[in-house]
């Protein structure tokens, strides 16, 4: 049942009622319309080997194939581009300032499209690697792209509430909510959408045009790590395929793709080697949100209430509504819910996913540290070129403990992951900058919030590792931080510092990621019987305090 919370957790669904969801698609209630392609019956493989299609091989004719030298950008160029645009999605508009600058969809936070943070902080740091150094090696964790809602999620409960009005004909929907007389609910649970596929080819293309000549010290394949989950492979082949071109991604890279399940164990789903990742005080996040729509949807509650005679329209069905703007618009392209809310309601949404990350799967947890730590783990492994040979946390030793499935020499490291292990991973590593404003109050949005969830985990979310030499040699010197290209301080690192650039030395820095490794305690945070509420829940570091 857990691994339904834990991405649950991502997707504003305060109140999931675990008891109404298997997390199997036969207990699927929202959806009213499905459909599937190809048909059935029909299969399209037989005809790569069918005489009237052969493939490329075969007709030849290629035209031809010289091929030039590897790019990287964030080397040869003055300025590297960012993530800005959301094609094909229809950019929402509010219900009351129209037109206005105010992007509504920078406030979905884990459910925002990735967009390149300006800056966290470090005014002056760019992605451009500083002037004098070279870059040695790169690290990729990067989040899946745009999904369907998960299972069981305040969506689907909305439009099981609304579609049995309908059914039973109690439905008159009036004004702005007319459209809801004749809505069906179109959206499937946890898969990839085809805007989510895009998301993760152009991250694979980005990737390739920024930092495709680390290629060149490359022996053997790549190996590079996603999970099981359809949506998980799915992101990882894409990135492959933006990078290495669908004609040949296949052969220029290897797979691992770690099992995704309760009972198994991986740095990438840390959640269910941590059992206090399962229990109350994981739901303090849930609980944060309940109380805060409760602050700011009463006013869309009336409003909308006007325009649903004889239908009880809850709290928790307004919350359905509004996060149905962002499902549906990464699945369908657009929706009609966006506009029904106003700026400060838009505000209050990303606050809500703002609080059930931050007690919940951020700095407010203290199982959060805990689970990320066995990334960091691998990330010393990898970075001192040191097989790790004790498996005490959440790490998967057949998989590590081997050269082949866990190679150390790799100029690219790529692995696919979750927002709540990017940001499970950020309180690990001691990036304090996400804590500088203490616990999130639970009745207002504070004026000077650095823990926001739209420039932490969005949808193909990427944290990036820049290894350094400065002066340019074969020895790295230091090593850098970017956030969805943002450029983070180290300042909360044991030794790091301030650096206008985000520079660490890197082995200090390695020193202070193995001090992070014995400051986590993993089994006691991730097994100690304590307890915390919401009132007594001053935690920053996602540990427990000793
Ligand atoms: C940023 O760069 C500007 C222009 O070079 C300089 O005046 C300013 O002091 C720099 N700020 C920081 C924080 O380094
Ligand atoms: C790649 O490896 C070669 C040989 O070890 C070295 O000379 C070169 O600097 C390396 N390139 C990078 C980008 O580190
Ligand atoms: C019709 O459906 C609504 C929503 O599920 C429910 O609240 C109401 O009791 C039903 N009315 C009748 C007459 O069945
Ligand atoms: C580690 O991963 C391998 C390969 O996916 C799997 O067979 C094994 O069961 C995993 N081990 C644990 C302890 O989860
Ligand atoms: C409306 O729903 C809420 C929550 O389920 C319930 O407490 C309340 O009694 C209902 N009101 C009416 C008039 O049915
Ligand atoms: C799986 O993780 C547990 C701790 O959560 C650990 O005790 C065990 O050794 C790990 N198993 C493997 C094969 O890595
Ligand atoms: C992996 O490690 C084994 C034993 O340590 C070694 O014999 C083998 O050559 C290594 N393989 C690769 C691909 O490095
Ligand atoms: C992590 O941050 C805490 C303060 O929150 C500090 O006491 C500790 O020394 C830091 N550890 C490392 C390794 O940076
Ligand atoms: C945890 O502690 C509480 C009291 O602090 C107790 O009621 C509960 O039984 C304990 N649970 C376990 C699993 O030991
Ligand atoms: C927080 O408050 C709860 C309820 O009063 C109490 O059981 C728990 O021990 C407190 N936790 C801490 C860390 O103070």
């Amino acid at each position: 049942m857990f691994w339904l919370y834990a991405f649950v957790s991502a997707a504003l669904t305060s109140q999931v009622n675990a008891a109404a969801v298997s997390g199997k698609a036969s207990s699927f209630a929202g959806s009213t319309s499905t459909f599937q392609f190809p048909p059935a019956d029909v299969t399209a493989t037989a005809s790569l080997g069918d005489s009237f299609f052969p493939d490329a091989s075969e007709v030849g004719f290629a035209g031809p194939t010289p091929t030039g030298d590897e790019a990287e950008s964030v080397a040869t160029a003055p300025a590297v581009a960012p993530v800005k645009g959301y094609f094909p999605l229809v950019r929402p508009d509010t219900s009351d300032k129209k037109g206005h600058a105010f992007d509504v969809v920078k406030s979905w936070a884990n459910l925002s499209p990735m967009q390149s943070v300006q800056s966290f902080g470090l005014v002056n740091a760019t992605e451009q690697i500083p002037e004098g150094c070279k870059i040695n090696q790169v690290f990729l964790l990067h989040r899946h792209g745009a999904r369907y809602p998960t299972s069981g999620s305040s969506p689907e409960t909305f439009a099981t509430d609304i579609h049995s009005a309908a059914g039973n004909g109690t439905l008159t929907a009036t004004g702005p909510l007319e459209f809801l007389n004749t809505w069906t609910y179109k959206l499937g649970a946890e898969l990839l959408t085809p805007f989510g596929r895009e998301q993760l080819f152009n991250l694979g293309v980005g990737f390739r045009v920024k930092y495709g000549d680390l290629l060149k010290n490359f022996t053997g394949l790549p190996v590079w790590r996603t999970t099981s989950e359809a949506r998980m492979v799915d992101s990882a082949l894409h990135f492959a395929a933006g990078f290495f071109g669908v004609q040949s991604y296949q052969s220029s890279y290897r797979q691992i793709i770690e099992i995704e399940e309760d009972g198994f164990n991986s740095t990438l789903v840390p959640w269910s080697q941590c059992p206090n990742a399962e229990n109350a005080i994981y739901e303090l996040g849930h609980d944060a949100t309940s109380a805060w729509n409760k602050v700011y949807l009463i006013d869309a509650q009336k409003r909308f209430s006007q325009y649903l005679p004889g239908f009880n329209l809850t709290i928790q069905d307004v919350a359905g509504m509004q996060a149905l703007c962002p499902y549906e618009t990464v699945a369908l392209g657009y929706s009609a819910f966006c506009d029904l809310f106003t700026e400060e309601e838009w505000k209050g949404f990303a606050y809500g996913i703002d609080l059930d990350f931050w007690y919940g799967d951020g700095p407010g947890n203290p199982a959060v540290s805990a689970q990320g730590i066995g990334w960091v783990q691998e990330l010393v492994s990898r970075l001192t070129k040191t097989r790790i040979t004790t498996f005490d946390t959440t790490l998967n030793g057949s998989i590590v403990g081997s050269n082949v499935t866990f190679p150390l020499d790799q100029p690219i490291y790529v692995d696919a992951s979750h927002d709540t292990v990017i940001s499970a991973v950020l309180p690990a590593m001691n990036f304090t900058f996400f804590a500088a404003g203490g616990p999130l109050p639970l009745d207002h949005i504070p004026e000077s919030q650095t823990y926001k969830v739209q420039e932490i985990s969005p949808f193909a979310s990427r944290l990036v590792g820049q290894v350094l030499s400065c002066p340019a040699s074969d020895t790295p010197t230091h090593i850098r931080w970017l956030l969805n290209d943002g450029v983070l301080p180290q300042t909360g690192i044991q030794g790091c510092g301030y650096d206008p650039n985000g520079l660490c030395d890197f082995d200090t820095f390695v020193a202070g990621m193995k001090q992070r490794i014995d400051e986590v305690d993993f089994v006691f945070d991730c097994y100690a019987n304590y307890s915390l509420t919401l009132q007594n829940d001053t935690i920053t570091n996602g540990q427990f305090p000793q």
